[in-house]
């Protein structure tokens, strides 16, 4: 029997830190039983910064003026899909803003190109583009697209989702169902303890992955980005007292537990966000504490810093070449192992953990 949404959200509110251990010891049996020791790498690729949303919490979002603007070349995508095969990396994600830039035949190409040359499998994680679109990335070989929902709650979704003008707005959950259809892997998720955010909706965000059967889910902790109107208090979204979540490193691993205990066989990052709050620990307790997978960004070094989404990212420090060394040696110091292979979501009948 799968966790309840109540249960969920008594677990979001447990005091006792002694049961929160507990439950964290249950994500990792969990994440052992159904997924095993491997960790999965992922290369990222931030192959454009350019969006024409206004997301009040995104870094480069249009509004924000004093971002230099760039987009990947196909020579430099294909150059960082060739170095994951050198890491061992068994799959790409191709990241950016909603850039229609990036045109459905020229990513189609450059997807057909990697499927053709190389083992990776390839997710996209390009925002909310057209059915059309989408088909013709599919049928060029992508395996897998990534649009987080951020939050159920339809309110404070569309404050903080600025519609665009002129496009039927369609739900991000029609959406991935769509990608579905199409016969994508659908990733989703949310930000934890963006303002306005109750911990009854967090709850429900959680209930709601299991719903969707997900086959990956990311989630990590809303940072304010002063570039933004949330960032600058500009924009005050209220979830009334006490029940606010926090954007904390430590309500960010109940999540990730919980995530887990509902979609046991699921792909579930220990990400960057985390990562940025806890640069010693965060990954590694991510992937104690339920997850499974990694995304190493290996986005050339000129470009790192300008994919601000929010400020002071960990990756932006590292060079590809030293954090994979690095990576690799402190997954095995966990005892866990390296992933082979694309590690597409291995679907069987299974029942989620209890605690
Ligand atoms: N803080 C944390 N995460 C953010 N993202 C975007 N902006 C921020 C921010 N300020 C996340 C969103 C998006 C993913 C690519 O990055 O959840 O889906």
């Amino acid at each position: 029997m799968p966790l309840t949404e109540p249960e969920i959200l008594q677990w979001l509110l447990e005091p006792d830190e002694a049961r929160v251990e507990a439950l964290y010891r249950e994500a990792d049996r969990v994440r052992h039983e159904h997924v095993g020791d491997a960790v999965h790498l992922r290369g990222l690729i931030e192959v454009s910064n350019i969006c024409i949303r206004q997301c009040a919490y995104c870094g480069i979002r249009a509004g924000n003026t004093s971002l230099q603007r760039y987009r990947l070349s196909r020579d430099e995508i294909l150059e960082c899909a060739r170095q994951a095969v050198m890491f061992g990396y068994g799959t790409v994600v191709m990241q950016a803003g909603e850039d229609y830039g990036i045109e459905r035949d020229w990513m189609g190409e450059i997807i057909q190109t990697i499927k053709r040359d190389t083992p990776l499998a390839v997710t996209l994680s390009l925002g909310e583009r057209s059915e059309e679109e989408l088909r013709v990335w599919r049928e060029a070989g992508a395996d897998r697209y990534l649009l987080r929902f951020e939050t159920s709650d339809p309110a404070l979704f569309s404050m903080i989702h600025p519609p665009v003008h002129g496009r039927m707005a369609e739900s991000r959950i029609e959406q991935l169902l769509r990608l579905r259809a199409l016969g994508y892997e659908i990733g989703s998720g949310v930000m934890v303890g963006i303002p306005g955010q109750r911990y009854c909706s967090l709850a429900h965000d959680i209930a709601l992955f299991g719903e969707l059967d997900l086959d990956m889910i990311g989630v990590g902790p809303y940072l304010p980005h002063p570039a933004t109107p949330l960032g600058a208090e500009a924009l005050r979204p209220s979830a009334g007292a006490g029940e606010q979540v926090p954007n904390s490193e430590h309500l960010t691993y109940r999540v990730v537990a919980l995530t887990r205990l509902v979609c046991p066989q699921a792909n579930i990052p220990s990400t960057t966000a985390l990562s940025t709050l806890n640069t010693q620990e965060g990954r590694t307790l991510g992937l104690q504490r339920g997850a499974n997978v990694v995304m190493p960004n290996i986005t050339p070094a000129q470009y790192r810093a300008l994919y601000e989404i929010y400020p002071a990212k960990s990756c932006i420090r590292e060079t590809s070449s030293d954090f994979h060394a690095q990576l690799i040696a402190g997954i095995r110091a966990l005892g866990r192992e390296i992933g082979e292979g694309p590690g597409g979501r291995n679907k069987k009948a299974a029942s989620g953990g209890r605690v």
